[in-house]
C-alpha cells in the first residue's frame, strides 16, 4: 500500500478538493482508502455524501502515521491510502507528511500562497520528503500569465508543476458527491495528469530503495 497525502502551509490551497478528485480516479482501477487528518473533516464529510466502498473512508481519527503503520503491517487491502491535512496546524501536517510515499502540496498562484509554503519546505526536507513532493498550481486562470510561478515553483522543489485550471466544475461537483471530472470532461485530462505524475514518484522510489 502507498500512502498520498494532500499538505500545504496554507489554508485553501485545494487540498480537499484535489485528495478527492486523485482518490476517485486512482480507484476506478485500483482499492482505494481515504483518511482525513483535517479537523474541519471535509474529506470525511465528501465521502459520506459520495457513500460507496470505493474510495472507502476510513473512520479512524488521529495521526495518519499510525493508521498507515498499521495498515501496511496489517497487509492491507487497499493499493492506496490517500489522505488529506489541514492548512495549520504544523504538528498534524508533520506527522501526515513523515507517513507518505508521495506529498502533492498544491498552491494558488499567488504571492502569499508561495510565501507561504516556505514554513513546509523545512519540513519537507528534514523528513527526506523532497524528491517525492509533487507541487501543483492550482485555480490558475487561463487569461493570466503563470510562467513566472512556474518558474518560482520549479526552483523551490525538486519537481516541476502539475498544473490544475480555475474550473467550477470542481467546486459545483462536491455538492453532490462527485469528482469534477464526473461532471465536466475538462478537468479528466488534468486529473488524469496529476494521478499518472504521482504513480511516477511512486515508482520510481520503489525502484529506488
Ligand atoms: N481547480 C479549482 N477550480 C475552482 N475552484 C477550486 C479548484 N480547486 C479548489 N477549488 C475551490 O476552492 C476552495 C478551496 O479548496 P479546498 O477546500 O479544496 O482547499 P483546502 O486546501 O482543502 O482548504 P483548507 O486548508 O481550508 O482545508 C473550495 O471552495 C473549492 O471548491
Ligand atoms: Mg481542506
Amino acid at each position: 500500500m502507498k500512502t498520498i497525502v494532500l499538505a500545504g502551509a496554507k489554508g485553501g490551497g485545494g487540498k480537499t478538493t484535489l485528495a478527492l478528485n486523485l482518490a476517485i480516479e486512482a480507484a476506478k482501477t485500483d482499492s482505494v482508502a481515504v483518511f482525513d487528518s483535517d479537523p474541519q473533516q471535509s474529506l470525511r464529510t465528501f465521502f459520506g455524501i459520495r457513500g460507496g466502498e470505493n474510495p472507502a473512508l476510513l473512520r479512524n481519527v488521529g495521526s495518519l502515521r499510525r493508521v498507515s503503520a498499521d495498515l501496511k503491517k496489517a497487509g492491507a487491502p487497499y493499493a492506496y491510502l490517500i489522505a488529506d491535512s489541514p492548512g495549520s496546524f504544523m504538528k498534524v501536517i508533520r506527522d501526515a507528511i513523515s507517513a507518505a510515499d508521495c506529498v502533492v502540496v498544491p498552491l494558488r498562484p499567488s504571492p502569499l500562497d508561495i510565501l507561504a509554503q516556505e514554513d513546509l519546505r523545512p519540513v519537507l526536507r528534514e523528513l527526506g520528503k523532497m524528491p517525492v513532493t509533487v507541487p501543483v498550481i492550482t485555480m490558475i486562470d487561463a487569461r493570466t500569465s503563470h510562467t513566472d510561478f512556474v518558474e518560482r515553483i520549479s526552483e523551490m522543489f525538486t519537481r516541476p508543476p502539475v498544473l490544475i485550471r480555475n474550473r467550477f466544475a470542481y467546486a459545483r461537483a462536491m455538492i453532490g458527491g462527485r469528482a469534477g471530472f464526473e461532471i465536466d470532461k475538462e478537468c479528466t485530462a488534468e486529473i488524469l495528469a496529476l494521478w499518472q505524475t504521482v504513480k511516477h514518484v511512486l515508482k520510481e522510489e520503489d525502484a529506488g530503495e
